[in-house]
């Protein structure tokens, strides 16, 4: 759907962006991971027209964005900005209603449409009409995303969307992100610094450097098969949180035995992390998650399910 060829940027002779390609598919998660600097954003930018770029070109929808007028373009991008952007002078509503007042949506829409959002952001009716610094971080993040999300564009762009945030703020905001049927429907691109991050939002991972590209692909595959040893180094300090949030029940489900289901315990979707599982599993470690895949259902404990995972990494083939 987005198509990104040898697209470059230079700052006066300084190469922010450096000869990239890539390509993202509808309604996939495409995460830009890499140090302060690499490049990141002045990409993103470059994908909605902010800035213009040295050289190369990106299509959307198979149409060259250079061809379209910004205000156009725009219209189909939602985009969060980095430490959010909100407006201070407007409040919460005000902010939320800039791209449909744009549009000239009549009151009536707006305000459906805004109570719908802060429902599923779970935000309240009475914050409408507070300003941005009465809310906390992660409010404001909440409404950030809201104001991208308001007039349903099938592209969204997010800058560091959760990086002012806390880690428990921030890990409560990823789980939801990641069960938002609004955003299931989208093709994103976001920016991170957060290894973690990338690795619990991605389905793929866009390693940069120095404005390039280091390594494309899926967390198990920057994890398991790095193309170099910067991709190595840069994964190494948290190597085994990774390992966790890189498989899925999924992928190790025919080394689970079956069992029936006795006592009463939370189900887990066939999809989830090894790292979710086991997070919900530690609040109390003799309780037991139920999965239920092709009209079967297991059921794991916390020791059978690291012991599981470590059966299913020894049998992966390593290059
Ligand atoms: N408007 C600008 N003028 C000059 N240099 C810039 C400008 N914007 C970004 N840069 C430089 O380009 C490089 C990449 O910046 P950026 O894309 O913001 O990195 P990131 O988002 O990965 O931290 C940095 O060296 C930065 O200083
Ligand atoms: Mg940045």
């Amino acid at each position: 759907m987005i198509k990104v060829e040898r697209l470059s940027k230079h700052f006066n002779g300084v190469k922010a962006v450096d000869d990239i390609s890539f390509e993202v598919k509808e309604h996939e998660n495409l995460v830009l991971l890499g140090t302060s600097g690499c490049g990141k954003t002045t990409t993103l930018k470059m994908l909605n027209r902010l800035i213009e770029p040295t050289s190369g070109s990106i299509t959307i929808n198979n149409q060259n964005i250079l061809d379209q007028k910004p205000e156009e373009l725009r219209r189909g991008i939602g985009y969060v900005l980095q430490n959010n952007g909100l407006f201070p002078h407007y409040t919460v509503a005000e902010n939320i209603a800039i791209v449909p007042q744009l549009l000239k949506w009549d009151s009536k829409r707006i305000e459906i449409r805004i109570a719908e959002l802060i429902e599923k952001l779970h935000l309240s009716k009475d914050q409408l009409k507070l300003y941005p610094n009465e809310l906390s971080g992660g409010q404001q993040q909440r409404v950030g995303l809201a104001r991208a999300l308001v007039a349903d564009p099938p592209v969204l762009l997010m800058d560091e969307p959760f990086g002012a945030l806390d880690n428990i703020t921030r890990s409560k905001i990823q789980i939801e992100f990641k069960e938002l049927d609004e955003l299931k429907r989208k093709t994103i691109i976001m920016v991170t610094h957060d290894v973690q991050e990338a690795f619990e939002l991605g389905d793929r991972i866009c390693l940069m450097d120095k404005g390039k590209i280091v390594q494309i692909g899926t967390p198990a595959e920057l994890l398991f098969n790095p193309a170099n040893q910067f991709v190595a180094d840069f994964l190494r300090d948290q190597r085994l949180q990774l390992e966790f949030k890189s498989v899925t029940v999924k992928d190790i489900w025919e080394l689970l035995p079956s069992a029936k289901k006795e006592a009463a315990g939370q189900d887990l979707p066939i999809d989830s992390n090894i790292w979710a599982a086991l997070q919900k599993l530690s609040a109390d470690r003799s309780s037991n998650l139920y999965i239920t895949y092709r009209h079967e259902t297991k059921s794991i404990g916390f020791e059978q399910l690291t012991t599981t995972f470590y059966k299913y990494q020894s049998k992966r083939p390593h290059e």
